[in-house]
C-alpha cells in the first residue's frame, strides 16, 4: 500500500459524510441518509470504524458491530464486519487487503474470539482465514397456505393441544426491546441453536416504535413483520419460537394476513419445523445468502460454546495461523458434559493429529463435516476422530441478522 495512506480507526474529526459519500459508491444508493448518518456516527463514536486516509480523505472503510452469537445454545461476543470498501479509482493496489490485515489484529486485540462477515467476493477474506461456515436461509410461502396449519400427529401419544397460543404472548414496543433480547436468548439456548445472533436492546428501539414494524413477543420467542409491495408481501424479520405452541400462534398471525396478502417471506433455519407444518409442497427454504467465520481465539471460542452433552471426545489439533501466530501449535480439545477445553498440547506435533488452517478450522466449528473440510483442501491429517468431532460441532449453522 502506498506510504502516503495511514489506517487509523475514525475519530470525532473526522467527517461522516466522507463515509457515506464511500459508501454510495461502493454499494449504490442509500436508503435513508439521515438514519444512515446517524447510524454511521454511532459506529464512529463506538470506536469501530477502521479507515484508510489520505491526509484526512478516507479512501477505504470498514466497521464491526459489537454481537453475541450462539452456538449450540450458549452466546459469546462476536464481532460482525461490514461496509468493506474501497473508493473505486483506489481498488486493486493493495488498499483493501491492508485494511482488513489491519481490522483483523484490532479485533484480536480487542479480545474477540470469533468474528463473521457477509462476503461479495472470498478470495480477500480466504486469505485471512474466514471461511465459509453458515448461511442465511429463506422461505417464501404463499400465504393462503398458513391458514390450514398441519395438526399434531394423532397418533404421537399424549399429543400436546395447540389451540391456544402462549400465555405470554403480546405485542412489543420500544420499551419492551430488554424482554425481546431475553426471549431471543431463551429460544436461542432451548433450540441449542448454531449461528444466530443477538444484538444489544438499545438497537431494537427504533424498529420496535415504528408504527408499519409489527412485533409480538412471548417467554420463548418474538415475531416481528412489516409490509412490503404496498400489501403484497408481509415479509418476516425475526420468528423465533422455542415451543410447539408458541411457532403455531406466530404463524397463524401470519396467516391471518392471507386476505390481503400473496406471501410470507421468513429467514428461517435450514429446517424449521414450518416445512412440517404446512401441507403445500411448493413452500421451499433456499439458501440466500453465506456467511464466514473467522476464529480469533480458538481457546476462548471453544470455552465459550456449548456442545451436545452426549458427545464425549478427546483429540489432537495442529493447527496453523499465519495472521495470528499465537493460535499455532498443537492443541487438546476435550469435550464432554456439554462443554469444551482447548489446551496447548506441547511438544512436537502428533502424528495422530487434526491438521487445520485457519479456515479449516473456522468450518468446523461452524459445523461443516469433516469429510466436506478434506476434500475442499481444508483439513489434513489423522481421520480417527472425524465421525465424533462431526457430531460435536454438527451444523448447519445459519443467521437471521443481516448486516
Ligand atoms: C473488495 C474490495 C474491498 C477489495 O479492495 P482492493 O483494494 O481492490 O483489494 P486489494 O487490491 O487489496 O486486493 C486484495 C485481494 O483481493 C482480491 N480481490 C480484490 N477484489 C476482488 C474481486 N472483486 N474479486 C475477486 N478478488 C478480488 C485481489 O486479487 C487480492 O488478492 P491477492 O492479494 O491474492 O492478489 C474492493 O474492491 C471494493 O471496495 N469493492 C466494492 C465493494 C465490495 O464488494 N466490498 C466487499 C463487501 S463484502
Amino acid at each position: 500500500m502506498d506510504s502516503r495512506l495511514e489506517i487509523r480507526p475514525f475519530g470525532p474529526d473526522d467527517d461522516v459524510e466522507a463515509e457515506l459519500d464511500l459508501r454510495r459508491r461502493a454499494f449504490g444508493p442509500l436508503g435513508s441518509a439521515a438514519t444512515w448518518t446517524a447510524r454511521m456516527q454511532a459506529v464512529i463514536d463506538a470506536g469501530q470504524m477502521v479507515g484508510v486516509f489520505d491526509g484526512r480523505r478516507p479512501v477505504a472503510s470498514a466497521r464491526h458491530y459489537a454481537m453475541r452469537q450462539w452456538w449450540h445454545g450458549r452466546s459469546m461476543p462476536m464481532a460482525a464486519v461490514a461496509g468493506v470498501k474501497v473508493a473505486p479509482e483506489e481498488r486493486g493496489r493493495g488498499i483493501g487487503r491492508a485494511l482488513m490485515t489491519r481490522l483483523l489484529a484490532d479485533l484480536a486485540a480487542a479480545g474477540y474470539a470469533i468474528s463473521t462477515l457477509y462476503p461479495s467476493t472470498m478470495p480477500l477474506y480466504r486469505s485471512l482465514g474466514w471461511e465459509n461456515a453458515g448461511g442465511r436461509y429463506e422461505v417464501v410461502i404463499p400465504a393462503h397456505t398458513l391458514a390450514a396449519l398441519t395438526a399434531a400427529d394423532p397418533q404421537l401419544p399424549s399429543a400436546p393441544a395447540l389451540a391456544t397460543g402462549p400465555a405470554s404472548m403480546r405485542r412489543a414496543a420500544g420499551a419492551d426491546a430488554a424482554a425481546v433480547v431475553a426471549a431471543l436468548g431463551n429460544a436461542h439456548q432451548a433450540l441449542r441453536d448454531n449461528g444466530p445472533t443477538t444484538r444489544e436492546p438499545a438497537e431494537l428501539v427504533r424498529s420496535l416504535d415504528d408504527p408499519d414494524y409489527f412485533a409480538y413477543v412471548a417467554d420463548d420467542g418474538f415475531l416481528s413483520y412489516y409490509w412490503t409491495n404496498g400489501h403484497e408481501e408481509v415479509e418476516i424479520d425475526n420468528l423465533v419460537a422455542a415451543s410447539a405452541a408458541t411457532a403455531r400462534a406466530f404463524w397463524q398471525i401470519l396467516g391471518s394476513h392471507a386476505t390481503m396478502a400473496d406471501r410470507v417471506r421468513a429467514c428461517v433455519p435450514p429446517e424449521d419445523p414450518i416445512g412440517w407444518l404446512l401441507n403445500d409442497p411448493t413452500a421451499v427454504t433456499s439458501r440466500t445468502q453465506t456467511w464466514m467465520l473467522r476464529v480469533l481465539d480458538p481457546a476462548e471460542a471453544i470455552a465459550a460454546r456449548g456442545f451436545p452433552s452426549g458427545v464425549s471426545l478427546e483429540a489432537v489439533l495442529d493447527l496453523n495461523d499465519r495472521d495470528i501466530p499465537a493460535n499455532s501449535g498443537p492443541w487438546t480439545l476435550q469435550i464432554s458434559a456439554g462443554a469444551g477445553k482447548l489446551a496447548p498440547a506441547g511438544g512436537e506435533p502428533d502424528r495422530r493429529a487434526l491438521r487445520l488452517g485457519p479456515r479449516g478450522f473456522a468450518a468446523l466449528f461452524g459445523g461443516v463435516p469433516l469429510a466436506t473440510l478434506r476434500r475442499a483442501g481444508l483439513a489434513a491429517g489423522d481421520t480417527h476422530a472425524d465421525d465424533v468431532l462431526d457430531c460435536a460441532f454438527g451444523g448447519p449453522a445459519f443467521m437471521y441478522d443481516y448486516f
